[in-house]
Parts: C-alpha cells; sequence; structure tokens
C-alpha cells in the first residue's frame, strides 16, 4: 500500500489542453476559449487549474486564433512548464491530440487531457481521478457524469454486464443510445504511448467526418487494455461552454460562489448578492458593506470595515480598511489607503494614489497623482499628473491643465497649501506650502511657500505681460 502511494506520487503527468477549435456555436469572430468568464478567458481557467497539478508540461493545443489564445495564456498562467502545439487545421479532437505526438511519443508518462470550454472543473476532481487512474493500473480513465439532459455530450455505451465498451457521439448515437444519461467529459487520463498507438488508428468514419478522440477508448477495450470509467457527482464542473447562454449561466454560477464566499467565509456583508458583481479573484475584508450594483474586477483588494455604495466601479485596486466609496465612483489601477472617501461621482482614472484620510469628493477626476495626507478635493476638479502634499485643500472647479497639446507636465502643490476655487494651475508648476491661491487664479508660474496668488489680478497681469510683449516684438 505505501509502496503504492509513492508510485503514485512519483507518476510523472503531463496535460494537454484542447483549445484549437473555433466554436461555431458561439456565433462570434473570436475563439470560443477566448470568451471571457469571470473577467478571465476561458483558456486561462483551465490552464490555472492544469498548473496546480504540478504537471511536467502542459500542452495547449492551438489552431483557431492560436496567436490570441497563445498570448492569453502567457498573460494568465505564465509558466516555464507551458508549452504550444499547433493543430493546422480543424480535423476533430482526435486529430488535435495528434499535435502533440512529438512530446508524448515513446513517453512512459500519465498524460491528462482536458478541454479549453470546460473552465470549472476542480483541480481536486482532476486529482481523484488521477489517483484512480493510477490504483485500477487502466491503461485510459474517462471522466463521466450522469446528467439529466445529456443532448450534445458523447454517451457512454456498456454492455449487458455494464462494462464499458464505447463513446458514441450524440449526432451517431441510436435513439436508444441517445437515452443514456451517462456522457463523457472530454476529460481523460491515458498511458501516452498506448494512447498515440490507438490514435493512429483513429479513422473519420462518422457524421462529423472527424477524428475523434472518443474513439481511443474503443480501439484500447478491443486490444485488450482496461479502460475505466470514473463517475463524478457535479455536473457543473465538467460541463462546456457552447453557447453564449451557458456562457451566461457559468457566469452566474461563478458570481454566486464567489459571493457566498465571501459572505460566509470572509464576513462581508452584501445587501443584495444578485445584483452584485465580484470578480473571481477579488478579496474583500470582514465587516466591509457592499451594496447593490456594485462591480469589483480583477485583482483587487478591499479591507475591512469599507463601505461600497451602489453603481460603483473598483478595478485591479487597492482599497484600505475604513474607506467610504460613495455611489457611482470609477476607480481603475488605484491605491486608496485607509480612512479616505470618495464620490459620489468621482474617477480615479488610472495609477491614483490617495494616503490615509484623503477625500475625492463630487464630480472629481484624478489620473496619475498622489494626493497626500488629509488633503481634500471636493467638487468638479481635474488632477492630472499632479502631486499634492498633507492637508492641503483644492477648491471647487480646479483645473490641473497638464497637457499644452504635445506633452504632459507635472504639478506639485506642497503641504498645506490652500488652492482657491476655479485656480488653473497650468503645469509644470510647483505651489509652495502654505500658499494660497485667489478664486480664479491662472497660476502659470512656480509660487513660493507661504504667499499669496490674488485671482483675478493674476489674470490681468498675465495678459498685460502678453500684450506688452507683442509690442516689444
Ligand atoms: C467532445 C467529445 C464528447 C464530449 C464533449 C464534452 C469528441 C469527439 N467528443 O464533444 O464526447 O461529451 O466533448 O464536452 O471528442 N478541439 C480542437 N481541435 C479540433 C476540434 C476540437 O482543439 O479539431 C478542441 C475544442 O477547441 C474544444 C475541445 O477540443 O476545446 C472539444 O471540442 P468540441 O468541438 O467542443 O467537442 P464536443 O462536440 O463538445
Ligand atoms: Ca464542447
Amino acid at each position: 500500500m505505501q509502496q503504492d502511494e509513492t508510485r503514485f506520487k512519483e507518476q510523472p503527468l503531463d496535460i494537454v489542453v484542447l483549445a484549437a477549435g473555433l466554436g461555431t456555436r458561439m456565433k462570434s469572430g473570436k475563439a470560443k476559449v477566448l470568451h471571457e468568464l469571470g473577467g478571465l478567458p476561458l483558456i486561462t481557467h483551465v490552464c490555472r487549474t492544469a498548473l496546480s497539478l504540478n504537471p511536467e508540461r502542459v500542452y495547449v493545443v492551438v489552431g483557431h486564433q492560436a496567436d490570441e489564445v497563445e498570448a492569453a495564456v502567457r498573460a494568465g498562467a505564465d509558466d516555464a512548464s507551458v508549452k504550444f502545439v499547433k493543430q493546422v487545421r480543424q480535423l476533430g479532437t482526435g486529430d488535435a491530440m495528434m499535435a502533440a505526438r512529438d512530446a508524448l511519443e515513446n513517453s512512459d508518462n500519465t498524460v491528462l487531457i482536458l478541454s479549453g470550454d470546460v473552465p470549472l472543473i476542480k483541480a481536486e476532481t482532476l486529482q481523484r481521478l488521477i489517483e484512480h487512474h493510477v490504483k485500477t493500473g487502466a491503461t485510459g480513465t474517462i471522466l463521466c457524469v450522469r446528467m439529466e439532459n445529456p443532448t450534445g455530450y458523447g454517451r457512454i455505451v456498456r454492455d449487458a454486464e455494464g462494462h464499458f465498451l464505447r463513446i458514441v457521439e450524440q449526432k451517431d448515437a441510436t435513439p436508444d443510445e441517445r437515452q443514456i444519461r451517462e456522457i463523457n467529459s472530454g476529460i481523460y487520463c491515458f498511458h501516452a504511448s498506448k494512447l498515440l498507438d490507438a490514435l493512429q488508428q483513429v479513422k473519420p468514419q462518422n457524421q462529423q467526418g472527424e477524428y475523434y478522440l472518443t474513439d481511443v477508448a474503443e480501439i484500447l477495450r478491443a486490444a485488450g487494455e482496461l479502460v475505466a470509467v470514473y463517475m463524478h457527482s457535479d455536473t457543473r464542473e465538467v460541463s462546456g461552454v457552447n453557447t453564449r447562454a451557458e456562457l451566461a449561466e457559468f457566469e452566474n454560477l461563478l458570481r454566486r460562489n464567489t459571493i457566498r464566499q465571501l459572505m460566509l467565509e470572509g464576513g462581508v456583508t452584501f445587501i443584495d448578492p444578485s445584483h452584485t458583481y465580484i470578480g473571481p479573484e477579488a478579496r474583500i475584508g470582514r465587516d466591509s458593506i457592499i451594496y447593490p450594483d456594485v462591480h469589483v474586477e480583477g485583482r483587487t483588494e478591499i479591507g475591512e470595515n469599507s463601505e461600497i455604495r451602489s453603481g460603483s466601479r473598483i478595478t485591479n485596486s487597492r482599497v484600505g480598511n475604513n474607506v467610504t466609496i460613495k455611489d457611482h465612483c470609477v476607480i481603475v489601477n488605484s491605491v486608496v489607503d485607509s480612512n479616505c472617501t470618495i464620490g459620489p461621482f468621482a474617477h480615479l482614472r488610472i495609477d491614483v494614489s490617495m494616503e490615509e484620510g484623503s477625500k475625492v469628493g463630487n464630480f472629481v477626476e484624478v489620473k496619475n497623482s498622489r494626493i497626500g495626507r488629509g488633503s481634500k478635493s471636493m467638487h468638479l476638479t481635474y488632477l492630472g499628473d499632479a502631486t499634492i502634499g498633507e492637508k492641503s485643500n483644492i477648491g471647487a472647479g480646479t483645473v490641473t491643465c497638464n497637457y499644452d497639446g504635445k506633452r504632459k507636465h507635472k504639478t506639485v502643490i506642497e503641504d498645506n497649501v490652500k488652492i482657491g476655487s476655479d485656480t488653473m494651475l497650468v503645469a509644470p508648476v510647483r505651489v509652495g506650502s502654505r500658499s494660497v491661491t485667489g478664486a480664479g487664479s491662472v497660476v502659470n508660474k512656480d509660487v513660493p511657500p507661504d504667499s499669496l496668488v490674488a485671482g483675478v489680478p493674476a489674470v490681468i497681469k498675465k495678459h498685460l505681460q502678453e500684450r506688452n510683449d507683442e509690442k516689444e516684438r
């Protein structure tokens, strides 16, 4: 027994992910495996699960939009063990498997075959399938489930004694065979080189004129090899995405699971879970409250005791503890420290850092800027490429004029500054600590610390200066 366990652990594993098909039933210009579920392409879900099993190699069979599929895998499941093999023409799943021929020839490894369009399969389930395969000593093991509505799937045909005979596809099945509820999940384990030998014998003699990978099961059995069936109970996990309607169902399911886990294990309050959209990679701390119609996307982290009000979207951002995000805010690629307040209707467009206790209010857009501890910008303002020190106040209607038509320039506002309403800060420009600008100022040169820039006179002065310059020319 002990010996068996050791042997299992050492059994080298290769994984092949079939992802070359177009997915006609998606009615899309985009390959099926590139369609997104929970913000990640289907293929990324499968490849991440594959990598979690610590295989020696993962071969992704690409064909339709091979470059795009490859790029998606590299972006979301980058690992040295992932290799890509090309299926030139999509002649069926058996032919797709042949694309990995060179890699698996003369190999004694176990090969696990996954479908790029079966995204919710769990690593634990695959682990159990592999264990079963190794324990029975089978040459091939098929992961199967019983489905109330098996339409579209390959069926498991057994003999009178219940022994496995073959897999028959929906399109090739007799009316009797179509009554069978046991279906092929399209996930299998095989002994690598014996699989290849059997694949050589597959012929495209069926309704679809395709090389069926499923035929190898019958070929192996006929050659006296043991082909095992491993029954699993969760049908959702092994379901394939074939249409957009199914994709939407999966999205719903994934989201419900994510939110349920955040409620039960994470201690997060959701006012209306069925109308809240939380991506599978998001983290949210306990006692935070999420209102309806909130979208939390990508690798976003939200701390404890924070409150996110309706209509807000937070993407790839970090939000601290005790933060209030009022209604209808958009926050992208930004960092918000603890005790900050944002919105309503605020836009942290990209690369914004709000330090402890700072505030951004109504109709304020911020881009590539840092707002220091305790500083505030409460109304109708644009802050772009700006660095704002501590405890400064930015008055209503302030604009950092950061773009001269060609290039972007920086605005620096130091500590304890009061920027009056409607100040135009013509960058590059620096306002020193404790300085004040009057309402309506146009600040187009640096302001030393502790000074006052009067509003309208500054504009007039600039205007007169320009007239003088012109006369002199
Ligand atoms: C396949 C199985 C069926 C099983 C079902 C489970 C065969 C013949 N049938 O049917 O028994 O119940 O999966 O989901 O295998 N692919 C390629 N190259 C090709 C064709 C397909 O890489 O030439 C890839 C697709 O991108 C997809 C996977 O293989 O990821 C499955 O192909 P699909 O056409 O969806 O097979 P099904 O008809 O669903
Ligand atoms: Ca399929």
